[in-house]
């Protein structure tokens, strides 16, 4: 019988490990001096914790699993209801504002795809118990620090920023009722990867007149700089609050220096049920987005807390890994692996002394290797390149020289010098 992994799981090997590193690497640092604490939640929840919350979307792609005792269990598909849970059992003990992040491997039962597996990493930021809309300017801006950290420009990806509840004033303004607004949300989303046609039926499926449609794409294709103050101008009814917040989010994301990466555009208005205000998804032109959120004010109270608001964003390693390979972000070492030093038995009878400062060398706490086999030096010096070291260590029965592999420059010393140096 022969075995290969389970459909959208992947298998990693070194250089994938080197990848995924690399990313989480970069999320956690960038978490960091953002001022977020790290947090982690179990890879099992009752099922229910997802069924009720998230949506119809992330239900039909749960893992789930009925434990010894009949309960219904789920592998976490996303960690925000999780999150919510956590955070409403110890809300009253809990120092504000909330500003946490995690690194959780997360499971979802979907068509496996370009950019979208069954199994994957994903960058979860939040911000939990700030109702002021600089918390979502705070996440904005951490994904783009991130953005920039790994080398990503505005040409190649942006961050397009909506809002639920002002979409939600506009539908109802054109007509749309309220039993015909999650279809008419979804022909949103749709839009701009469907024929015009396409979108039409969609909205004259759920009654919204040829006029009102008309209207509704003139002031949807409103240029992303304008379009802030075109929603404040049209002053639309139980919005004002969320076109307040619009504006103040614009200006605040200016102040920080990402206006750059943003555009305002309200075809963003997200699959999962339970976002409630800004919504935001990072885009990269042909690509599935790389990171998605925005506030969710209901979600503690939805899985039994209190009133609490809440914001942040996840953002997935896979269409992120493609992308950078793609652009050629990723760093050379990547490829070949990284150790320091990679140490040679340049003369026979040396082999002893190889093994005595490979182990001196990891002692001070530096990467060294050496071959298992005895061979010559030119295989063994391409041996060095192939494991990326920085420096091969040729040792020879009277002293040693240390060799530069990028430049091939060569000093000669002896083992004393050498070490006491590295030391
Ligand atoms: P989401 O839009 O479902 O949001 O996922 C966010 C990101 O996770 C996506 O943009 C994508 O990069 C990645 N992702 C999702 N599904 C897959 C998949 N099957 N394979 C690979 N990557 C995937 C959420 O999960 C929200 N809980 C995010 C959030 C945090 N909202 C507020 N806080």
């Amino acid at each position: 019988m022969k075995f290969s992994a389970v459909k959208g799981m992947r298998d990693v090997y070194p250089e994938d490990a080197r990848l995924r590193n690399y990313i989480l690497d970069a999320w956690r640092r960038v978490s960091l001096r953002n001022g977020f604490e790290e947090y982690d939640a179990p890879i099992l929840e009752y099922l229910e914790l997802f069924t009720v919350k998230s949506g119809p979307e992330i239900a039909e792609q749960l893992f789930g699993l009925t434990d010894r005792g009949g309960r219904n269990l789920a592998i976490r598909p996303e960690i925000t209801p999780s999150l919510a849970r956590m955070v409403a059992a110890k809300i009253n003990a809990l120092p504000r504002p909330i500003k946490w992040f995690s690194l959780p491997r997360l499971c979802r039962a979907e068509r496996p795809q370009r950019g979208r597996l069954r199994e994957f990493f994903q960058w979860n930021v939040d911000v939990i118990g700030v109702e002021s809309v600089q918390a979502d300017a705070e996440c904005i801006f951490t994904l783009v620090d991130f953005l920039r950290e790994v080398g990503l420009s505005p040409a190649e990806i942006m961050v397009r920023v909506g809002s639920r509840p002002i979409v939600l004033s506009l539908l109802r303004r054109e007509g749309v009722c309220e039993e015909a607004m999650d279809k008419a949300l979804l022909a949103l989303d749709k839009r701009q990867k469907i024929p015009a046609e396409a979108f039409e039926a969609m909205l004259r499926e759920i009654g919204v007149s040829a006029g009102a449609i008309a209207g509704l794409c003139e002031f949807l294709d409103t240029p992303p700089e304008r379009i802030v103050q075109r929603i404040a101008d049209s002053g639309l009814p139980g919005a004002e609050k969320e076109i307040a917040d619009l504006q103040e989010l614009e200006s605040a994301l200016a102040a920080m220096g990402v206006k750059e990466y943003i555009a305002f555009d309200l075809h963003i208005v997200r699959g999962l049920a339970y976002y409630t205000g800004v919504v935001y998804e990072a885009i990269a032109a042909g690509e599935r987005a790389v990171a998605g959120g925005g506030r969710y004010d209901r979600l503690l109270e939805l899985v039994g807390g209190p009133e609490c608001p809440a914001t942040g964003f996840g953002m997935g390693d896979v269409v992120l890994g493609l992308l950078l390979a793609e652009k050629g972000k990723l760093p050379p070492e990547l490829t070949a692996g990284s150790l320091e030093f990679y140490v040679i038995d340049a003369e026979e009878g040396t082999f002893r002394q190889v093994l005595d400062i490979t182990a001196r060398l990891r002692a001070a706490g530096r990467s060294a290797d050496y071959g298992f086999k005895r061979q010559g030096m030119g295989k063994q010096l391409k041996e060095a390149d192939r494991r990326g070291s920085k420096f091969a260590v040729l040792v020879r029965r009277e002293g040693l020289s240390v060799k530069t592999l990028a430049t091939g420059e060569q000093t000669e010393t002896t083992a004393e010098t050498f070490l006491e140096k590295i030391r």
